[in-house]
Formats: C-alpha cells, sequence, structure tokens
C-alpha cells in the first residue's frame, strides 16, 4: 500500500529574469496565460490530483503571489450586491482554505534541488510531489492526478516524462531507461542537462514528481551539479543508486515551457483556442493572419 500523496512544493523563487522588464514588479508565476496566472493552472492540477497542503518556496519580490492566494472579501461582496454570479463564482474557485498554504523562502539561489529542499521540514518523513509552474500542461485529466494513479501501482519515485529532441536534450533532465513498457519506464539513471551525444535517451523529464521522503535525505547531502547548481535530478538519480526505484510516466496531455517566451506564446494561442467563449473569435483572427502572412510571401 503506497501512502496518499498530499502535500505538493511549488518552486517558485526564480526571478524570471527572461520575462524583464514585466517580471520587475510582477512575480512571473502571476503573468497571465488567457485570465489565469500561471500559478493557478499548477494549483488546479494539484487540486485536482488530490493535494491538500501547498508549500511555496518563494524569494524576495514575490509578495504579489501571497496576496493572490489571500481570500478578497471586499471584492466578493461587491460582485455578490451587483448579482455578477458567473464572476463571483469564478473568484469563489480561487479561494483556498485557511492553513492550506505554506510559504518558505530560498535565501539563496542555489538551484532547484536546494529550493525544494528548502520545504524539508513541512514535508517531513511523508511522500510527496513537486510541480514546476513554469512547465504548463494542457489536457483532459490533470498530468498530476496521472501520476499519482502511476504512483498507486508502482510505489517508487515518478518524473513526468516526454521524447524531446536530441538538440534539446541539454535543457533537461534525461532519463536512462532500463525498461520500456510503454506509457511506464523504469530507469537505471538520470543525468541533469546532457549534451545530446552524451545523453542516455531522449526522454526527457519535465516539470512533476511525485518523491519519497528520502530523496529530501538525499538533498542534504547532494553536491552542486550541472551549472554549478544543486540539483533534484541528482538527488533522484541517488535513489537508483541505492537500490530505489525511479519510474517516468509518458503522461496524456501537451506541455507548454512558459518559462520560455516561445512557450508562453504558444501556451497562449492554445489556452485561448480551448475557450468557448474566445474560439470563434481567435481562430477566425488566427486564419486571416495566416492568409495574410502566405499571400505576403
Ligand atoms: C528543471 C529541471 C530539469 C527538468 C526541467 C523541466 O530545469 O532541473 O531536470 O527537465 O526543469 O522543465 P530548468 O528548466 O529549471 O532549468
Amino acid at each position: 500500500m503506497t501512502r496518499k500523496i498530499t502535500k505538493a512544493i511549488f518552486p517558485v523563487a526564480g526571478q524570471g529574469t527572461r520575462f524583464l522588464p514585466a517580471t520587475k514588479s510582477v512575480p512571473k508565476e502571476i503573468m497571465t496565460l488567457v485570465d489565469r496566472p500561471l500559478i493557478q493552472y499548477a494549483i488546479d492540477e494539484a487540486r485536482e490530483a488530490g493535494i491538500t497542503e501547498f508549500i511555496f518556496v518563494t524569494s524576495r519580490g514575490k509578495g504579489a503571489l501571497e496576496d493572490y492566494f489571500d481570500h478578497s472579501p471586499q471584492l466578493e461582496a461587491s460582485l455578490e450586491a451587483k448579482g455578477k454570479t458567473d464572476l463571483l463564482n469564478i473568484l469563489r474557485a480561487t479561494n483556498m482554505e485557511s492553513g492550506a498554504i505554506a510559504y518558505v523562502r530560498q535565501h539563496k539561489a542555489l538551484g532547484l534541488g536546494h529550493a525544494v529542499w528548502c520545504a524539508g521540514r513541512l514535508i517531513g518523513n511523508e511522500p510527496f510531489a513537486v510541480i514546476l509552474p513554469d512547465d504548463v500542461i494542457q489536457g483532459e485529466e490533470s498530468c498530476l492526478k496521472q501520476m499519482v494513479e502511476a504512483y498507486e501501482e508502482t510505489g517508487g519515485n515518478i518524473v513526468a516524462a516526454m521524447e524531446v529532441p536530441y538538440e534539446k536534450t541539454s535543457s533537461y533532465g534525461v532519463l536512462d531507461v532500463k525498461e520500456d513498457m510503454g506509457q511506464i519506464v523504469s530507469t537505471r539513471g538520470m543525468v541533469e542537462k546532457p549534451k545530446a551525444d552524451e545523453a542516455p535517451s531522449n526522454l526527457a523529464v519535465i516539470g512533476r514528481y511525485i518523491l519519497n521522503p528520502s530523496v529530501m535525505e538525499n538533498l542534504s547531502r547532494t553536491q552542486k551539479g550541472a551549472g554549478g547548481e544543486i540539483q533534484l535530478t541528482d538527488a533522484i538519480a541517488q535513489e537508483i543508486e541505492e537500490g530505489r526505484d525511479v519510474y517516468g510516466l509518458r503522461f496524456r496531455g501537451q506541455r507548454f515551457d512558459c518559462g520560455s517566451k516561445a512557450g508562453f506564446l504558444q501556451a497562449t494561442v492554445s489556452f485561448g483556442l480551448a475557450r468557448e467563449e474566445l474560439r470563434d473569435e481567435f481562430s477566425n483572427y488566427l486564419s486571416e493572419l495566416h492568409s495574410l502572412r502566405s499571400a505576403a510571401e
């Protein structure tokens, strides 16, 4: 029997320099896809997977995130008084239970592994999830929920995985596949950001993890790795070295890298087209744009 996964860590300490000047005053996790901040997509995905405790690893300048998760009684009252029930429901759906969110600060930007380690005391001796909000996954079923279901079957550690072109392996953690069972693969190793000719496969880790508490212990001993940072990948790879299982799950859904401008724009288009109230107008615009560009070429 596996233990229920109730806690998720959201590393949100990054400065988002790729989105300057916007991120001078707005945390990148508050940037919006259509009308919802990136972080809201991550929270909804976690809730759908049964997560009830949300741990944010923050840094200086991330106050807007805490404000976002506060309730807004005045706004709710005014919408109620005006009978704007639809908006009220949208607003209320984002309300979090009191005490469900905790914030810890990462005082130094030492890497993703260090950020996760900062939440260690709040995790204690339980398996836990990690969600990187930059990776937004669009699909019918929450990616983390798919992982929780897989975890209930396999136990061990599970990472979300996706094939990428070999020339992109240097942007990801990459799995050394032991046995490929289709949707799930077992692993014999994991490497952070290998060059194409050194990558053990092209199956990349996407920012969703279900991890044993022993990963936290590993992290307390993990030395700096790729890019001079303390890497989560290295602490997970240590699990394999110590004889514990690590699986990759090829999830159903489309992943957008919202940490990059191109990925963010693609996500905006895709989430825009997925919204019934916008679909017609927006897709007409895109078709016109496409014909204009083809005519000009
Ligand atoms: C992080 C992880 C990497 C993973 C990636 C997924 O890298 O270190 O293993 O493949 O997220 O998005 P980052 O994108 O923060 O450099």
